[in-house]
C-alpha cells in the first residue's frame, strides 16, 4: 500500500505517522518511544550557550563526527524507526522530525503535552560539526553532581531544570551494548510518570558492579521479580543538597513534575534556535526559514 504524501508544513500528518510507529512489539519493552526521546535529547543537548553552537538545528548525528560520539551509541535504532516517516513526508527536516518524535513519544506515553515548533534546518555537510567540535558534550553517567552542573549549565539550565529533565529516565532502559549500563529505572518503562523520583527517593539502592566492571546501583523488586537500576548520576541527584529537594518534590507531586517537565523539555528542543515574532527561525542555515515562509 502506498503512503499518501502530506503537504509541506502539515505537522499533524507527521505526528500521526510517528504515533503509528511507536508500538514495536519486538523491540525492547514494546515501544520505540524511549529511544526516540533519547534521540531528541541528544540532538539538542550539545548546545553551548557561551559559543552559541550545538543544539537541535542541523541534525548533525547523521554525520560520523557527531553520530559516532560514544554517548550517541544505539541512537541509530531511533533514526531507523523514523526513516519511513521521512520517506512519506520528505519535506520535513531531520532536525524537526527528531525533536517532534521526542515530544510525541512523551505525550503518547501518558506524559504532559509538549509545546513544539518546527522550522529547523539540516546541515548539508559536516563543516559546522567539525569546526565546532560537536562531540563529547553530553553528560557522562559515571560522574557526579559537579559534572552534571558543568554540562547542563553550559546548555543554560538551572538545578531545578536538571532534576526535572532527569525524570525522563522513567522511560526506557540501559543497554549493555550501548552505554555499558544495564536495565530499566522503573517497572513500567513505557509509561511516563513521576515513578523515577518516587523510587529514587524511597528505595534502598545498592551499588552493583556488572561483569564488565561498570558500576551502577540496583534494587530487586520482589513483587515483579525485576531488577531496577540507577546510574551514578541519578544517585548524585539524591546526594546533592541543591538537587535533592526537587527529587522529593517531584516524587510527591506528579502534576508539578508534569508541568515543569513540559516546560523544560520544550526549552531543551529550542536550544540554539532563535525565532522572530511569527515563530520563524532566524538563524537557519538557509534563507527559507524552515517551512513557515
Ligand atoms: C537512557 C545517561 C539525561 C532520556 C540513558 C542511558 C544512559 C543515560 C547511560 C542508557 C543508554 C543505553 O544504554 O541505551 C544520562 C545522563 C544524563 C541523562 C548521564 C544526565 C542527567 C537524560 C535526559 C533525558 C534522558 C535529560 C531526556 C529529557 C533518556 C531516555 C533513555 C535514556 C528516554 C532510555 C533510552 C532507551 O530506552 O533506549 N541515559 N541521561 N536522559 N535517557 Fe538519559
Amino acid at each position: 500500500m502506498s503512503v499518501s504524501q502530506s503537504k509541506k508544513g502539515d505537522f499533524a500528518a507527521v505526528r500521526q505517522a510517528i504515533k503509528a510507529l511507536l508500538h514495536q512489539p519486538e523491540y525492547d519493552d514494546g515501544s520505540a518511544g524511549p529511544v526516540l526521546v533519547r534521540l531528541a535529547w541528544h540532538s539538542s543537548g550539545t548546545y553551548d550557550i557561551n559559543t552559541d553552537t550545538g543544539g537541535s538545528n542541523g541534525a548533525g548525528m547523521r554525520y560520523e563526527y557527531e553520530g559516532g560520539d560514544p554517548a550517541n551509541a544505539g541512537l541509530q535504532h531511533a533514526r531507523v524507526f523514523l526513516e519511513p516517516v521521512k520517506e512519506a513526508h520528505p519535506w520535513i527536516t531531520y532536525s524537526d522530525l527528531w525533536t517532534l518524535a521526542g515530544a510525541v513519544a512523551i505525550e503518547e506515553a501518558g506524559g504532559p503535552s509538549i509545546s513544539w515548533q518546527g522550522g529547523r534546518t539540516d546541515f548539508v555537510d559536516d563543516t559546522k560539526i567539525l569546526k565546532n567540535k560537536i562531540a563529547g558534550r553530553l553528560p557522562d553517567a559515571t560522574q557526579g553532581a559537579g559534572h552534571l552542573r558543568k554540562v547542563f549549565y553550559r546548555m543554560g539550565f538551572n538545578d531545578q531544570e536538571i532534576v526535572a529533565l532527569s525524570g525522563a529516565h522513567t522511560l526506557g532502559r540501559c543497554h549493555g551494548d550501548r552505554s555499558g549500563f544495564e536495565g530499566p529505572w522503573v517497572n513500567n518503562p513505557t509509561r511516563f510518570s513521576n515513578q523515577y523520583f518516587k523510587l529514587l527517593s524511597t528505595l534502598e539502592w545498592k551499588p552493583k558492579t556488572l561483569p564488565s566492571g561498570v558500576k551502577q546501583f540496583m534494587y530487586y523488586d520482589e513483587d515483579t521479580e525485576t531488577e531496577l537500576m540507577m546510574l551514578p548520576t541519578d544517585m548524585a541527584l539524591l546526594a546533592d543538597p541543591g538537587f535533592e529537594p526537587w527529587v522529593r518534590r517531584y516524587g510527591e507531586d506528579k502534576d508539578l513534575f508534569f508541568r515543569d517537565f513540559a516546560k523544560v523539555f520544550s526549552k531543551l528542543m529550542e536550544l540554539g534556535i532563535e525565532r522572530d515574532a511569527e515563530g520563524r527561525i532566524t538563524n537557519t542555515d538557509n534563507e527559507l526559514g524552515g517551512y513557515l515562509s
